[in-house]
């Protein structure tokens, strides 16, 4: 246990000097006395609360919370705002912005007189964001997800986000719904605060924090709205004062272990590809390095457990009243590392003692899986030397061995303009490929993975198609996308080579992408292919196109991965 004199805010609170006056008395200003403050662990509340970020519509409210549980403990708690990625408004793709969030992060706690912080967020690349920052600063830190949303509701239908946008949307353009019920859709599918209810990125990436042992035990599944959120709300701000106290930081519970935790975990959920990238990202920040072949690995022994959308049939509230993350952990545990430890100072072993399954359709057990191996696999071959990878579990069974002629989009804009045209020269086997979406080419790697199917084949029935990129998909959608092909086409990867009509072969089965091409025609190809012009010369974007890396590396600035820690500021 530490002493209140070892406390790191002592350092700007404590000496009798001129600065510790300043400080002191700032705080008196704001109506503290000094046995307030002084020798008590300050928790820093990092809040992506922001009146444009619905899925934190609540954060302010739990922030409260946290600091009742702060006090109680004997702490002195302050909030303070971080960049808030708020996915559906972020243009032109939050994605760009998570290691902006990281770096806010970072800097607030290494610059700011706190001891621990308590972390709120959720939505998407926020809980990736905010833990890069913290693991890299590495003082006590606890994870607050901000929980899903309740079930959406169309005529009494539970609705999915995002899966269910999806699904109407296709069937709208096949003319099989009115505008009418598409607008009582879109009434109806988000209902109350929180983040996506089916099992997407922000859903997948809370679920992931709690596995690696960052949350509260149980914190991940409990769906926003729920009074259960307050109370473990509270539960964090009386924990990181206990934290702070024994010094458990991230870097005393992050090992390869946790995150082979978080791998088998993500694999069991049916989550979302997004965390391949973040969690590489994350463990990067660790000194861990996760190669992609290890998600191949894990997927391949663990079975997918958790029958929610866009996999299986139920969304994010039916999975907390079947058990939640706990339950479904409590199934799996002789594919975890039990001895990790969490930050309730348990081990995750003794966190999931009491494990008990209460819906099984929802949480199906190990007799009866979702499927019977991980719903992710990553594939290798002359059209993904650096690797890509596809969620088979909630593509078509059909197409996961497949050959087909390409039909190839230059970007983004050039999709949208051809993909209906009547001229286009598509079939259900074609292979639609689309390039310039990668980490420099979208720039961000924007959710465009799932490319639309063209409308003319929607009118015949088809219903999907492989589709390859080097994008992103929401963890919401579903389809025989192949994605994150690395490296990318913008830096020349072979997705650049790929002309019209050239024959792609996929087969899951043996993790193989291939262009089916001579060398010596890619060659040719190579010796013609031009590289774009540098786009952005100033600000965020000029920095982000200089340094980040390729999606196998995680998509982090190459300058931040590493475990080289970050030094403390002089106080003069
Ligand atoms: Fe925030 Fe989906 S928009 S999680």
């Amino acid at each position: 246990m530490r002493k209140p004199e070892e406390l790191r805010s002592f350092r700007w609170f404590g000496p009798d000097t001129l600065r510790g006056f300043g400080h002191r008395s700032r705080l008196k200003q704001l109506g503290y006395r000094r046995e307030d403050f002084t020798g008590r662990p300050v928790i820093a509340i990092i809040n992506t609360w922001s009146e444009i970020n619905p899925c934190h519509l609540h954060l302010r409210e739990r922030a409260e919370s946290v600091k009742r549980g702060v006090w109680q403990a004997g702490g002195f708690p302050v909030e303070i705002p971080a960049f808030s990625i708020t996915e559906m408004y972020m243009k032109p793709s939050p994605m760009l912005y998570r290691n902006l969030l990281a770096m806010d992060t970072e800097e607030s706690l290494r610059s700011l007189p706190v001891d621990g912080a308590v972390l709120m967020g959720g939505c998407d690349k926020t809980t990736p964001g905010l833990l890069m920052g913290a693991i890299s600063m590495d003082l006590p830190a606890i994870y607050l997800p901000a929980g899903p949303m309740l079930r959406g509701n169309w005529n009494g239908r539970p609705l999915g986000s995002g899966t269910d946008s999806l699904k109407f949307w296709t069937e709208r353009c096949a003319g099989n719904i009115t505008a009418e019920d598409w607008s009582d859709i879109e009434n109806g599918i988000a209902r109350s605060p929180g983040f996506c209810m089916t099992m997407g990125t922000a859903s997948t990436m809370t679920a992931l924090a709690e596995a690696l042992g960052l949350t509260m035990p149980g914190a991940s599944s409990i769906p926003a709205a729920d009074s259960n959120h307050a109370r473990m709300a509270m539960n964090c701000g009386t924990r990181i004062v206990e934290m702070v106290w024994e010094d458990r930081k991230p870097s005393s519970i992050l090992t390869r272990e946790s995150f082979e935790n978080a791998i088998t975990v993500d694999m069991a959920i049916g989550g979302s590809t997004n965390a391949m990238i973040h969690l590489v990202a994350m463990a990067g920040r660790c000194g861990i390095q996760l190669e992609l072949p290890l998600f191949g690995k894990i997927s391949r022994r663990a079975p997918v457990l958790a029958d929610i959308r866009p996999s299986g049939r139920f969304l994010m509230e039916d999975f907390f009243y079947a058990g939640g993350l706990v339950a479904l952990m409590g199934e799996i545990r002789d594919l975890l590392h039990l001895d990790c430890a969490t930050v309730n100072g348990k081990t995750l072993g003794e966190n999931l003692a009491a494990a008990r399954i209460h819906n099984p359709e929802v949480i199906r057990t190990r007799a009866n899986p979702l499927f019977t191996s991980g719903g992710t696999t990553v594939l290798y071959g002359s059209l993904a030397p650096d690797g890509a990878v596809i969620k088979t579990s909630a593509a078509d069974p059909k197409l996961l061995k497949h050959t087909g002629p390409a039909v190839v989009f230059q970007d983004y804009n050039d999709m949208d303009a051809r993909l209906n045209s009547a001229d286009l020269n598509v079939t259900a086997d074609s292979v639609l490929v689309l390039r310039n979406a990668g980490p420099l080419g979208g720039p961000g790697m924007p959710e465009w993975g799932m490319l639309p199917i063209p409308e003319k084949l929607l009118a015949r029935g088809v219903r999907d198609m492989v589709r390859i990129s080097d994008a992103r998909m929401s963890g919401t959608a579903y389809g025989t996308c192949v994605l994150h092909v690395s490296p990318e086409s913008w830096i020349g990867g072979p997705l650049a080579l790929v002309e019209e009509g050239d024959p792609i072969s996929l087969d899951v089965e043996s993790g193989r992408l291939d262009l089916v091409v001579s060398g010596a025609e890619l060659e040719r190809r190579r010796a013609r292919w031009v590289k774009p012009a540098r786009r952005y010369e100033r600000g965020y974007m000029a920095l982000y196109g200089e340094r980040v890396t390729q999606a196998h590396r995680g998509c982090d600035f190459d300058f931040l991965a590493g475990d080289a820690g970050t030094p403390e500021p002089e106080i003069h």
